[in-house]
């Protein structure tokens, strides 16, 4: 598995296994069976009502905990700074585990400024080992870089190749984060049979004798991307996993980066009412 150097110096594994919409009983069922398949990197959230189960497959899998790279989130409602440190712990509890490799802020509304600090704590005393932020426009990560002691990380993004996020990218490393990873979630575009069925897609993948998703994931990992499709299918998982025997030229990275830059499937603008619910994510079975 292919890794990129995160700032703390710890490896990220390029491509992980996301379990976003995943109920427990699906995590149940289908983490052991990615784990085995050679997934060391979770991605989940406090958001996704499934960390109780994460940690129970993770156990149920019998791999090595310092062989994982295991992400969650917190949402706004654990930001303001007394808050932010105990349901760091709660999401620990949940899990099971002692540390995350990754916290990340998932929403940019609320109190994240003040919460940054405890998010630095966090990382002092050993419960996480790098931090970051998901779906903050510039001028929100603008405000953490204000006041960060730690920079992010990670910066947390939906990308695909309708969507490559250059622009975005660019703007913050203009502003100092030059080291910082993305991660591009929705990176088959969700489930849309319109992206896979692009022409570039198909071509390429005939040429390289892959599928137009593994084509679709190859240039992510060309673009720098870490990526964590999800998948219920077995055989699926070992597609997404099977992109590392070949490698697509600057000409053809350059016909994907030419497709038209008009299909991000979701960049809430303004709170969406869910982000605002407080929810009780001990109520997890
Ligand atoms: N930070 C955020 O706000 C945020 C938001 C959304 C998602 N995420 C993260 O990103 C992860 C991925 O997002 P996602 O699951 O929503 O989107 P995705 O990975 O782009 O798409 C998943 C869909 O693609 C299908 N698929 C997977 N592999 C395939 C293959 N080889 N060929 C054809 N179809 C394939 C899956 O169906 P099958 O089950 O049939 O394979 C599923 O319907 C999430 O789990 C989560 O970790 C983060």
């Amino acid at each position: 598995m292919h890794s990129l150097t995160l700032a703390n110096g710890r490896q990220i594994p390029q491509l992980g296994y996301g379990v976003f919409t995943m109920s427990s009983e699906e995590v149940a069922r289908c983490l052991p069976e990615a784990i085995a398949a050679g997934y060391t990197h979770i991605d989940t959230a406090n958001a996704y009502f499934n960390e109780v189960a994460v940690g129970r497959a993770v156990r149920a899998s019998g791999a090595d905990r310092e062989s994982l790279f295991v992400t969650t989130k917190l949402f706004p409602q654990s930001y303001p700074y007394a808050q932010c440190g105990p349901d760091i712990d709660a999401s620990l509890e949940r899990l099971g585990m002692d540390y995350v490799d990754l916290m990340l802020f998932h929403q940019p509304y609320g109190d994240y400024v003040e919460g940054w600090r405890a998010m630095e704590e966090a990382v002092d005393s050993g419960k996480v080992r790098a931090i970051g932020l998901s779906n903050f426009p510039v001028r929100k990560v603008e405000q953490i870089l204000e006041v960060a002691r730690i920079k992010p990380a990670v910066i947390q993004v939906e990308i695909n190749p309708y969507w490559n996020q250059h622009t975005y990218k660019a703007a913050l490393t203009e502003r100092g984060l030059a080291d910082a990873v993305f991660e591009g979630w929705y990176p088959l575009g969700h489930g849309d049979k319109a992206l896979l069925a692009e022409p570039v897609f198909r071509e390429l993948a005939e040429k390289y004798g892959k599928t137009p998703a593994q084509v679709v994931l190859r240039w992510h990992l060309q673009e720098g991307n870490v990526v964590f499709p999800t998948s219920r299918n077995p055989e699926h998982m070992r597609e997404n996993l099977d992109v590392f025997d070949f490698e697509l030229t600057a000409e053809e990275m350059a016909r994907v980066n030419a497709l038209p830059q008009h299909a991000y499937y979701t960049v809430p603008e303004e709170p969406p009412a869910f982000v605002l619910v407080h929810n009780d994510y001990s109520k997890q079975a």
